[in-house]
């Protein structure tokens, strides 16, 4: 029974072997799309969550890089995560999407888990979409509502520390501080331009959009009824095991940041309805068209 709950590697303490240092990576990557021509320096990112890599498949001239071939990338071992960079084209603008993730609950430290959006912030998007299944702890949300991340906390054990990339500032920072000043400036990660560009698709569109606050646990289990209520008490509407690191990662890089997640359950103390990963991913893929049209309006607008 455990096996069908845990992934394989879940009690796997971090590979023992260090990983090889990014700037390795992120050769290494340059490397496989500097002859990409147009496609070489994506001004936008997506990560695709669980069961939401359909979007990849709709990306034209797709170059697809799997995360193994990159040193230092862990591969991805959830369902529903393919474990691949695709760079094209979507709405005719570049575009480089991770179709899958990974999470600390497959055994990967904060660092690891965020090495794919750092490396997309090293060959220079400007802008990033991250989207993820999770959660709907406030009452008013329906199971396959689609909801922009205004606000986030963080339950995941570790310091995720500066990004590996170059932030760029304004001012030089005075040479005693080992912080950057982004990364300390967290007021707001949602980029509110981005968030526009969303909630104008979603009129347009006739679907809705929902606001809320994301809580990111380490899973892989899914909350106890008391810890759904004590998460409500404490006001977040959605609760996930990805998203905020790579979102801190980004926003912390320098990179335009939007989170939408896909209410794939319904995580309220008193109903009695346990969600089960396979219904997750089936909610996604019904999600998958709103959530293509999103991106495609900030590819199209977003520049
Ligand atoms: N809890 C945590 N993560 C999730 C959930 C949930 O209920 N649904 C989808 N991802």
């Amino acid at each position: 029974m455990f096996e069908t709950i845990f992934p394989a590697n879940f009690d796997r303490a971090a590979s023992p072997d260090p990983a090889p240092p990014f700037s390795d990576s992120l050769a290494a990557l340059r490397e496989r799309i500097s002859p990409l021509g147009e496609f070489s320096k994506p001004p936008l990112g997506v990560v695709l969550g669980s069961g939401l890599g359909g979007l990849a498949d709709s990306i034209d001239s797709p170059t697809v890089i799997p995360y193994r071939e990159i040193p230092g990338l862990a591969a991805s071992t959830a369902a529903g995560h393919r474990g691949e960079f695709i760079v094209g084209q979507l709405a005719s603008r570049p575009i480089i999407a991770m179709a899958g993730r990974l999470h600390v609950y497959e055994g990967h430290s904060l660092q690891d888990v965020t090495r794919p959006v750092a490396l997309m912030a090293g060959i220079g998007i400007s802008q990033l979409v991250v989207s993820c299944a999770a959660g709907g702890l406030n009452p008013a949300f329906s199971v396959g509502d689609l909801v922009l991340i205004n606000e986030h906390s963080s339950w995941l054990d570790g310091k995720l520390g500066a990004p590996p990339v170059a932030v760029p500032t304004t001012t030089p920072s005075p040479p005693e501080r080992s912080v950057p000043d982004s990364f300390r400036r967290r007021l707001n990660t949602c980029a509110p331009e981005l968030a526009q560009i969303a909630q104008r698709t979603a009129r347009k569109h006739g679907f809705q959009l929902r606001h809320g606050m994301y809580l990111a646990v380490s899973g892989p289990n899914y909350e106890t009824r008391a810890e759904c209520r004590m998460m409500r008490n404490l006001g977040a509407d959605l609760v996930g095991m990805s998203t905020v690191p790579e979102i801190l990662c980004a926003s912390s890089a320098g990179v335009q940041t939007l989170g939408v997640s896909v209410v794939t359950n319904l995580a309220l103390p008193d109903a009695p309805i346990t969600a089960d990963h396979a219904d997750v991913l089936d909610v996604c893929e019904q999600a998958a068209d709103r959530l293509q049209q999103i991106v495609r309006a900030i590819a199209t607008h977003g520049a």
